[in-house]
């Protein structure tokens, strides 16, 4: 399983980064990055976590 983020629309609220630093980091631009691909296994919850709580709903699995 891949994470994606349209950084068109993040905002840079930095929930994801918080809940999955594993997957999702902040970058230069204070927008998120995707830092693991694919998603670690022990990651997964977490990172469905953090698409779960964008509050733009810009982060996609699959
Ligand atoms: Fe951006 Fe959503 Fe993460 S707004 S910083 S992709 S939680």
């Amino acid at each position: 399983m891949k994470a994606t983020i349209d950084r068109e629309g993040c905002i840079g609220c930095g929930l994801c980064a918080t809940t999955c630093p594993a997957v999702f980091e902040m970058d230069d631009e204070g927008l998120a990055k995707v830092i693991a691909d694919p998603i670690p296994d022990d990651a997964f919850a977490a990172a469905q976590e953090a698409r779960d709580g964008c509050p733009v709903s810009v982060i996609s699995i699959e």
